[in-house]
């Protein structure tokens, strides 16, 4: 790897009256400030697959506009009805598919910064390329170590080296690297299925091999999980 990567890593004891609930969906609160050092009445922002609008809320009010995008109807709805409830008039929702769509098509004025929370991936990259040089990127991507126990990989995870190549490829200039990772150690196998029953992963799991790959992995004599795992950075188009 060419760059330093900032790691921020916690392995600890499982405590059931704190860990109640998947920690792996919570917005990362480094990205929050990398996306907060560009906030400007000036910028606007193009937000890759908003779902229910999470980020976008957090954004919309500290840039001039949003252009939101995501390919769920239902998502947009829920991301639509929420904004005008809180009254942000700045965010532009579109239906489209992120690794398609030209971003430039969406609106008439330049986009500054793109941003992102867990939905990225090389053609994603791609096409954010095509914006203005200095455009600023911030997102937060799967790690592969994500639930690397149950040996089943998300195809939208990066390595570390993934990531600096696909930068390097489509002209982007890393300015923070970092690594965000949490693992639970369980003191049993009973105890760490007992923690996916109550914060839903066993539902979630059961239907892909996530929960056959991770019952193996315990009677292998596993004990753990890494709960979280994630790439966050920011890196301007050069
Ligand atoms: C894990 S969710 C994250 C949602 C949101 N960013 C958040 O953190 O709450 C991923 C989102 O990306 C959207 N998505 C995935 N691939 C997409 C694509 N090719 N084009 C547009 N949206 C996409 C999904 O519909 C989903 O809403």
């Amino acid at each position: 790897m060419r760059y330093h990567w900032h790691q921020i890593i916690s392995v600890r004891d499982y405590h059931a009256e704190h860990d109640v609930t998947d920690p792996h969906e919570g917005l990362s609160p480094t990205l929050l400030e990398l996306i907060r050092q560009e906030a400007s009445s000036q910028r606007r922002v193009i937000e890759i697959g908003c779902g229910t609008g999470r980020l976008t809320r957090v954004v919309a009010p500290i840039f001039q506009d949003v252009i939101a995008i995501d390919w769920s109807e239902p998502a947009l709805a829920e991301a639509r009805l929420t904004a005008a409830r809180e009254g942000l008039a700045n965010i532009h929702f579109h239906l489209a598919d992120a690794e398609q769509v030209s971003y430039r098509t969406l609106g008439t004025d330049p986009i500054h910064v793109v941003v992102a929370h867990l939905c990225m991936s090389n053609a994603i990259l791609t096409q954010a390329a095509h914006l203005d040089p200095g455009t600023v990127l911030a997102f937060a991507a799967f790690h592969t170590d994500q639930w690397c126990e149950t040996a089943v990989i998300s195809r939208f995870a990066y390595t570390e080296a993934a990531m600096e190549e696909v930068l390097a490829d489509t002209g982007f200039h890393p300015c923070y690297l970092g690594l965000e990772k949490e693992v639970l150690r369980f003191p049993s196998p009973e105890v760490a299925v007992a923690y996916l029953e109550k914060t839903g992963l066993q539902s979630k799991w059961q239907s892909s091999n996530r929960w056959s790959g991770f019952l193996r992995f315990l009677r292998e004599g596993g004990h753990s999980l890494t709960v979280r795992a994630r790439v966050v950075i920011k890196a301007r188009l050069d």
